[in-house]
């Protein structure tokens, strides 16, 4: 469903992205992990068509040229309307496309029920706890029926029970509406925890450096010895990167 071969980024004389090369196939749901400020939210909006690179970027085997419908976005950055209901901002990208009123109004009731938000629909941003703004964020990328769904560090500065909570929803509703989902993170626990493999990127230029297929079956058990042995490879691999960047007398994040 999303294949990267060779992606060059460059943003001034900066290399951002080198030769990266990746696949998703339909359904798979895909994790990449790397050290801050590596270029992993240059590379997810390289795929959303909102950055300009060199190489090939191919989504449900065509070219990528500019937004594609196929694709829903939920950004690092928070990015609810504070001036639009719950339901407001779920029928956001309906409004645009000029989907009918009726047809919105489905839309929106499907997925309060899909994300279990009941008796919130006309409350305001302000009114609701990190947690269930986060769920209205995945809900409106979810609005326009994209096939596939970016998440860049979605639950970054959330609790950690919240957190958890929302890992166990997010893999519900994958499995409930079968999206193709690529999910960044650098947290290796949650990783482990979602993906069906996990990819793990250097430090900048970012490249991919390691592959981890994760074959346990979910819900995964954060205790056992399979999981635990994983996540210490990966947060091994991942570590390194860290190594080496004071290593060089590397300084600039
Ligand atoms: N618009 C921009 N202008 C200049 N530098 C940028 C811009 N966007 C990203 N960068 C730089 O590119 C590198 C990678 O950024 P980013 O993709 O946001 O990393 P990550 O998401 O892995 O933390 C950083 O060093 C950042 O400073
Ligand atoms: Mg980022």
């Amino acid at each position: 469903m999303i294949t990267l071969d060779h992606v060059d980024k460059t943003i001034g004389e900066l290399p951002v992205l080198e030769a990266v090369s990746l696949r998703v196939r339909k359904g798979q749901f895909v994790c990449l992990v790397g050290p801050s400020g590596c270029g992993k939210t240059t590379l997810l909006k390289c795929i959303a068509g909102l950055r300009t690179y060199q190489g090939e970027i191919r989504i449900d085997e065509r070219l990528s040229q500019g937004v594609n419908p196929m694709i829903g976005y939920v950004f690092q950055e928070f990015s609810l309307f504070p001036f639009l209901t719950v339901g407001g901002n779920m029928e956001f990208g309906l409004k645009i496309q000029k989907v009918p009123r009726k047809e919105r109004n489905d839309i929106v009731r499907s997925l309060i029920d899909l994300f279990l938000l009941q008796g919130f629909e006309t409350a305001y941003p302000h009114e609701l706890s990190g947690g269930m703004q986060k769920k209205v964020a995945i809900a409106r990328a979810l609005a326009t029926d994209p096939e596939i769904l970016l998440m860049d560090e979605p639950f970054v500065s959330l609790d950690a029970q919240t957190r958890n909570m929302l890992q166990k929803e997010l893999l519900r509703i994958w499995q409930k509406t079968h999206k193709t989902i690529l999910f960044v993170t650098h947290n290796v626990d949650e990783a482990v925890f979602l993906a069906d493999k996990v990819m793990v990127l250097t430090r900048r230029p970012a490249t991919i450096k390691s592959e981890f297929p994760i074959d346990l079956e979910r819900e995964r058990d954060r205790t056992s010895s399979e999981f635990v042995s994983v996540r210490k490879e990966i947060l091994r691999e991942l570590e390194e990167e860290y190594v080496e960047q004071v290593d060089k007398g590397y300084k600039g994040i």
